[in-house]
């Protein structure tokens, strides 16, 4: 079954406990967090003070999508929010290896991010220590952006890649992911499919609905 992680970007922010227990009253269990500094990419969004009070009211596994430059700095206050998953961008890490280990001690669970101009060669002798790889559908920094279906590719090179070696990561897709898409991608091998705008722009029910029934 394909994972639906709704982006809190494209949230209401002065209605975010009420857009937050809509999501969870339809069956949203994880929530997906993007942070940018401004500076790995252009947007600043918001940081661990709006988790640390989304995690004081509710109980939901917390997918963190980090787009900051030297994002080590920052591994202990999301380890200690209690995030499930913890995202980095390989363009924005220097010691890629040195970060995933660090996050897994810390005890969440390591993605990399990948640009969409950024092949996953560079994963091929990390695969095995990675819980999930984010395959970026459009360039970082803003929703509503167009799905970029050459992302597609990457997703089955990034497939084989885990059968080959019995990694046990996890495919994440994010950026313009629509119900009208949503079929594409999954076929593609996706487990995780991130949507902003795609679910929370109009009707957040009725968008959910027909994402679900693609699937
Ligand atoms: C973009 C973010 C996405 C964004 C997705 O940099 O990583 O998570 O919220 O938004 P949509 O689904 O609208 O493209
Ligand atoms: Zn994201």
């Amino acid at each position: 079954m394909v994972r639906i992680a709704p982006s809190v970007l494209s949230c209401d922010f002065l209605n975010l406990e009420d857009d937050i227990n809509m999501m969870k009253n339809a069956g949203i269990d994880i929530l997906h967090m993007d942070i940018m500094d401004g500076l790995f990419v252009p947007n600043i969004s918001y940081g661990p003070m709006i988790l640390e009070a989304i995690r004081r009211k509710f109980d939901i596994d917390m997918d963190v999508h980090l787009m900051i430059k030297d994002p080590n700095r920052y591994f202990e206050i999301y380890s200690k929010i209690g995030v499930s998953y913890l995202t980095i961008h390989e363009e924005a890490s220097l010691h890629l290896e040195r970060d995933i280990s660090r996050i897994k001690e810390l005890g969440m669970k390591a993605g990399v991010a990948l640009n969409p101009a950024t092949s996953p060669e560079n994963l091929k002798y990390i695969i095995k220590e990675l819980d999930l790889v984010l395959v970026m559908s459009v360039n970082p920094g803003f929703g509503g952006q167009k799905f970029l279906e050459s992302q597609l590719d990457k997703v089955r090179d990034i497939r084989d890649m885990i059968d080959k070696t019995n990694s046990n990561a996890i495919i994440e897709i994010d950026g313009g992911i629509t119900a009208d898409n949503v079929k594409l991608v999954a076929g593609a091998g996706v487990d995780m499919v991130v949507s902003g705008s795609g679910l929370l722009k109009g009707n957040f029910e009725e968008n959910l609905s027909k994402m679900r029934n693609m699937l």
